[in-house]
């Protein structure tokens, strides 16, 4: 079966992509897997300066999952242009740079200087951040904040396309999705992290130094299903999902209930080869299913 999916003004062919934070600035992975045969990367979020990120311990496993308080740690978006662009593939796969930034006024900066770049095929903005103190999960829980955000970003961003990227911890999500398809945004994608938090009672201290952080991995699964289900029913642009996934047949659920493509995220960190194995897997499990295109299984799933 033909593969490829179109997403906002880009052609990926397929539809895997890795998630922001868990995929380092894309070349680190070359160990584990040929990054060309993935329908698209992800890379670590930006900002315009360097950040140092929250102080430690900034990674707590749970049953079925993880807990990160990472805070944004990054080089700066011109390091990653100068130092690590140049080393990744873009000609052959899209590029998407994740960014964060604390204002509006930094948004539209950091957009017009990333949009600028060849090599980087589109952006996906974080509103959604559980980790940081300053804008993060702010700006994805308004949705006059949202629109402010995307609408910054998107007028900068040249033909470049722009995927809002949402958070979990929100009222209505769709409320949310709304906001930022009416401001311009190309597509979106979800889900960010669940708050959570972990305490120790021997030391009677949290286990996160920033003691809140976000969870991911399979245990987030059933709750960014929901999401993406009922986002993909609200919005007309296209639905990025992600959320626990860990196989190809997790990717498939999340395409049944409407979403364009997905991202592995933490499933990296227990196997790296994941993102790279499930372009395979996927392949295989469409014709082991008589799925012809993605046309056809696409958003069928039957709820009558
Ligand atoms: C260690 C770590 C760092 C992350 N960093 C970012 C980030 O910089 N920007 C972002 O939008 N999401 C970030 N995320 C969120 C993931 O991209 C993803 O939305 C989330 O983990 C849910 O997917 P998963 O359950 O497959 O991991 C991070 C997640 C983890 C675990």
């Amino acid at each position: 079966m033909e593969q490829t999916v179109a997403l906002g003004g880009l052609t990926l062919k397929n539809p895997v992509l890795t998630a922001s934070g868990t995929f380092g600035y894309g070349t680190e992975a070359s160990a584990f897997g040929d990054v060309r045969f993935l329908g698209g990367i992800v890379v670590k979020g930006l900002s315009l300066e360097a950040r140092p990120g929250n102080p430690g311990g900034r990674i707590a496993e749970t049953p079925c999952g993880m807990l990160n308080s990472i805070g944004l740690e990054n080089i700066g978006a011109g390091r990653f242009v100068r130092e690590f662009l140049p080393r990744l593939p873009w000609q052959e796969t899209p590029v998407v740079a994740n960014i964060y930034a604390g204002d509006y006024d930094e948004f539209a900066e950091l957009a017009a200087y990333l949009a600028d770049q060849e090599g980087i095929a589109g952006l996906e903005v974080n509103i959604s951040c559980p980790n940081v103190r300053a804008g993060g999960a702010r700006f994805g829980q308004d949705p006059d904040m949202a629109a402010k955000a995307c609408a910054a970003v998107r007028e900068k961003a040249g033909d470049k396309p722009v995927i809002l990227k949402l958070s979990p911890n929100v009222t209505d999500v769709t409320e949310i999705a709304r906001a930022v398809e009416d401001a311009g945004a190309d597509a979106v994608s979800l889900i960010n992290t669940l708050s959570g938090m972990a305490v120790d009672i021997r030391t009677r201290r949290p286990v996160l130094g920033s003691v809140i952080g976000g969870l991911s991995g399979p245990a987030i699964k059933p709750v960014a299903l929901q999401a993406v289900y009922r986002v993909c029913r609200e919005v007309n642009i296209p639905v990025v999902g992600l959320g626990g996934i860990t196989s190809a047949e997790d990717a498939l659920e999340f395409i049944l209930v409407g979403a364009r493509a997905v991202q592995v995220g933490s499933a990296s960190f227990a196997d790296p080869q994941l993102p790279f194995s499930l372009v395979s897997r996927l392949e295989e499990l469409c014709e082991e299913l008589g799925i012809e295109s993605w046309e056809e299984f696409r958003g069928r799933i039957e709820t009558e």
